[in-house]
C-alpha cells in the first residue's frame, strides 16, 4: 500500500496511510488525507481559508474517483461547505451523477447535514485585499460585487502564479486499487464559477486499475485543454514507463498559445505502485508513504521544460 500527494498534503497523508492500515479503500484514504488539507487554516489554496474569487467569495472545486469502478463524483464554485472532497464522494455514492455545482451542490450539502462554515479567514481576506486591490483601482476594488461588468477585471486580476497550488492525493491499496482525488479553492481572484481542472474528470484527475492513475495541480485552464491526467494514463495504458507517460503529457503543454501560459504539475501512479511527479517548473517537490514506512519522503518532481511561454503563432 503507497500514498502520493502534492507536497502540501503532508499534513494529510500520515492519515491516509492510518486508514490504509485499517483495512480503509484506497477512495477512504484519499478523502482522509484530502479533508486535513482542507482544514489548514495556513493552505491558502485548498479548503477553509483558501483564496476568494474576484467578488471576495471563496468558491470550492474537488473530485475524487475510483479505479476499481471507474467511478467519479465531483464538484465545482461550492460555497460555505469546508469539504469539498467528501461533497465530491456523496456525489459518487448516493447520485446517479458525476457533477454538480453552484447552488446544486450547496442544497446537496445541506441535504446531507454538512456543517455550513463561512470560509473566507481574516488571513485569506488581508491577503486579497493587499494584492488585489494593488491591481485594481479602489474605487472598482470595493464595489466589485455591485458593478454590471466585472470581466475586464478578471484579466487585470490574473495572476498566472497564483494557481499553482491545491492539493492532490493517489492511493493504492492492499487490494491493489487506485484511487485520486483533487480539492482547491481554484485560482485566486478567478471570474467567479470558474473551474479549473481539479473537478473535471479527465483534466485534473483520473484512476484506472488497469493502467494506472494520474492528478494535476497548477494552471487547471492548461490540464483541461489538454486532459492531462487522462493522457498520463493513456501514454501508460499504449505501453509507455510512469516517467516516460508524465514526461509526455508535461511536454504536450508546451504546444498551448496561452497568454496565461504557467506551471502545471502531476502526480502519477501505475498499477504496481511506482509512482513519479512531474513539473514544468523547477525545484517542485511531491511526498509519498508506503506502509513499511514510519513517516513520508518528500522528494523532487522531474522537471520538464516547456518554456515558459507556450507556442506562439
Ligand atoms: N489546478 C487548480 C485550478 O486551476 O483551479
Amino acid at each position: 500500500m503507497i500514498v502520493i500527494a502534492s507536497a502540501n498534503g503532508k499534513v494529510g497523508i500520515r492519515e491516509s496511510m492510518r486508514v490504509l492500515k485499517a483495512g480503509g479503500s484506497a477512495v477512504d484514504a484519499v478523502e482522509a488525507g484530502i479533508r486535513l488539507v482542507e482544514s489548514n487554516p495556513d493552505d491558502h489554496s485548498v479548503g477553509y481559508s483558501g483564496l476568494p474569487n474576484l467578488l471576495g467569495d471563496v468558491e470550492l472545486d474537488a473530485s475524487i474517483m475510483d479505479g476499481l469502478t471507474l467511478q467519479a463524483g465531483s464538484v465545482g464554485a461550492v460555497k460555505n461547505y469546508e469539504h469539498a472532497i467528501s461533497l465530491a464522494r456523496k456525489v459518487m455514492e448516493e447520485l446517479p451523477h458525476v457533477m454538480l455545482v453552484g447552488a446544486g451542490a450547496e442544497r446537496f450539502a445541506k441535504e446531507l447535514g454538512f456543517p455550513e462554515k463561512d470560509l473566507l479567514t481574516p488571513e485569506a481576506e488581508a491577503i486579497y485585499r493587499q494584492i488585489f486591490e494593488k491591481k485594481i483601482p479602489d474605487v472598482y476594488a470595493h464595489r466589485m460585487k455591485y458593478l454590471d461588468s466585472v470581466k475586464k477585471w478578471a484579466h487585470v486580476a490574473a495572476d498566472p502564479e497564483r494557481p499553482n497550488e491545491t492539493t492532490n492525493f493517489i492511493a493504492l491499496d492492499d487490494k491493489g486499487n487506485l484511487a485520486t482525488g483533487v480539492s482547491t479553492s481554484g485560482w485566486s481572484w478567478k471570474y467567479p464559477g470558474r473551474l479549473g481542472d481539479s473537478p473535471i474528470i479527465g483534466a485534473g484527475n483520473y484512476a484506472d486499475n488497469r493502467y494506472g492513475a494520474a492528478a494535476c495541480t497548477g494552471r487547471g485552464e492548461m490540464a483541461i485543454r489538454l486532459c492531462t491526467a487522462h493522457a498520463v494514463v493513456t501514454y501508460m495504458r499504449m505501453g509507455m514507463s510512469i516517467v516516460e507517460a508524465g514526461t509526455e503529457a508535461t511536454r504536450d503543454l508546451a504546444y498551448l498559445v496561452d497568454p496565461y501560459f504557467g506551471g502545471v504539475n502531476i502526480i502519477a501512479m501505475d498499477p504496481n505502485g511506482n509512482h513519479c511527479a512531474f513539473s514544468n517548473t523547477k525545484d517542485t517537490f511531491y511526498v509519498y508513504m508506503t506502509g513499511t514506512m514510519d513517516d513520508y519522503i518528500e522528494t523532487p518532481r522531474v522537471f520538464v521544460d516547456t518554456g515558459d511561454e507556450g507556442r506562439k503563432l
